[in-house]
């Protein structure tokens, strides 16, 4: 729903295109205020001035928030600026319109949601594995927005493959560039986007950091990313980060009634670090909201044959248990996958490919319509938003997926939808068509 104003927009051009990349919502480093919402927007090395102004219920515009900007030097990419305003004072739970000035004039118009407090209802869409630039990421990203959902949660793997500049501007922003404009996206790092360590062939890889403006509440002193290259392009990309690099890989933050764990789980991960245990224990110990989910790209239940040696993330298991983590969100695997609510005990590994033995205990009575109240965490994979789709052959036999694993749908690309009241969760998956793939409720 975005109203562009055709004159002024004409007038900008008149000084050369006013955007690399139109203005896009994030949370922020803001991980709970309802009434705070960032806007971004990237232009050449100019200085602007820019400034963003709001309004609600068609009352008048907001002074504007004048705008600051990070300017992003990286080999092999002209250098450009990230813009940055913050907005605050926004009512939860409403429209609201905002406008890009540039000197003064507007150049950018979109009406946009606020987030939600944490007594309304809302709806998120959830997908990942989804950059590959493909017509299958175009239909997703259409359904996506057709869904209308408050916000976005994308499982990792956001670009093909190496996360780099060159890669957004291909195959992330031309994809979700009215829908971004109007709600927030929020990510959980994948291994296409965060692990390319050669900079020196990849100088402009870790767009996650320069692009994302998320949280910056994660651990301290855990594993990060690493990056291997000639000492100048390793600070240029440190630089390009604005200080995200290495912390923006881990956050929190509450949306409506949920708390929201995304835990970097790439190959560095070590979930038997005592600092990333407490952390997670004690976010998700000290988290007083409804729900409760996690989310990480590698996902430690998984059937396909594909990354199936991938699972050390199930050392978390324990720690998303006794903190009450009702879901827990992943991709990696490009097909879409629901456990039986479970628990995980005596877990030890991972061995040398990877594997995480213990013992689980399913709960086979949730049937997620009558029976609803589930007896530990639902593990999803939705990981199938746009990249080729993994092991069509499992689909039809059930006798190759993991005594976990309750629907495994690898045939069709699909998305999550959520829909949040209350004490009340429903959780659809839906196809390229938006027809209905998969429904569970739980309640609380
Ligand atoms: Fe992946």
């Amino acid at each position: 729903m975005i109203r562009l104003l055709p004159l002024v927009l004409a007038a900008a051009a008149a000084n050369g295109q006013p955007f690399l990349v139109k203005p896009y919502l994030q949370f922020g480093d803001n991980p709970a205020d309802p009434r705070k919402m960032s806007v971004l927007w990237h232009t050449t090395d100019r200085d602007g001035p820019f400034a963003v102004q709001w309004r609600q219920g068609g009352g008048k515009w907001s002074r504007p928030s004048p705008a600051s900007y990070h300017r992003i030097a990286v080999r092999s990419i002209e250098p450009h600026r990230v813009w940055l305003a913050a907005l605050s004072g926004l009512k939860p739970g409403t429209a609201f319109d905002y406008q890009v000035l540039e000197g003064g004039k507007a150049v950018f118009q979109a009406t946009a949601k606020t987030r939600k407090s944490a007594r309304q209802p809302y709806r998120f869409a959830l997908f990942g594995d989804s950059g590959a630039g493909t017509p299958e990421q175009r239909t997703i990203a259409a359904r996506v927005a057709a869904a209308q959902p408050d916000f976005v949660f994308i499982t990792g793997d956001i670009v093909y493959s190496r996360g780099r500049i060159s890669e957004y501007r291909e195959k992330y922003f031309p994809f979700y560039e009215s829908l971004i404009a109007s709600v927030p996206v929020a990510a959980a790092p994948g291994n296409h986007d965060i692990a390319t360590p050669d900079v020196r062939g990849n100088p402009d890889a870790m767009g996650y950091f320069h692009y994302f403006n998320l949280p910056l509440n994660g651990p301290d002193g855990v594993n990060a990313p690493p990056l291997e290259g000639p000492e100048q392009d390793r600070s240029a990309v440190i630089a390009a980060s604005n200080g995200k690099f290495p912390r923006m890989a881990n956050y929190s933050f509450d949306y409506g009634n949920s708390h929201w764990l995304v835990i970097d789980a790439n190959r560095w991960v070590d979930f038997k670090d005592a600092r990333l245990r407490a952390w997670i224990a004690a976010d998700l110990e000290k988290s007083r909201a409804t729900w409760k989910f996690a989310a990480v790209h590698q996902p430690g239940f998984n059937s396909s044959d594909a990354h199936f040696n991938e699972q050390r993330t199930r050392l978390a298991s324990d720690l998303f248990e006794a903190g009450g983590v009702d879901v827990v969100w992943a991709g990696h695997v490009h097909n879409y996958q629901r456990s039986f609510p479970m628990r995980f005990a005596n877990a030890s590994g991972p061995d040398l490919r990877g594997r995480v033995s213990g013992d689980w205990t399913l709960d086979k009575n949730f049937d997620g319509v009558a029976r609803t109240r589930p007896n530990g965490p639902i593990y999803i994979v939705s990981g199938a938003g746009g990249a080729g789709l993994y092991d069509k052959e499992q689909e039809a036999k059930p006798g190759s997926w993991q005594p976990f694993t309750y629907k495994f749908l690898s045939t069709t690309h699909s998305f999550t939808v959520a829909d949040i009241d209350g004490k009340k969760l429903t959780v659809r998956q839906l196809d390229s068509q938006g027809r209905e793939l998969d429904r569970f409720v739980i309640t609380k």
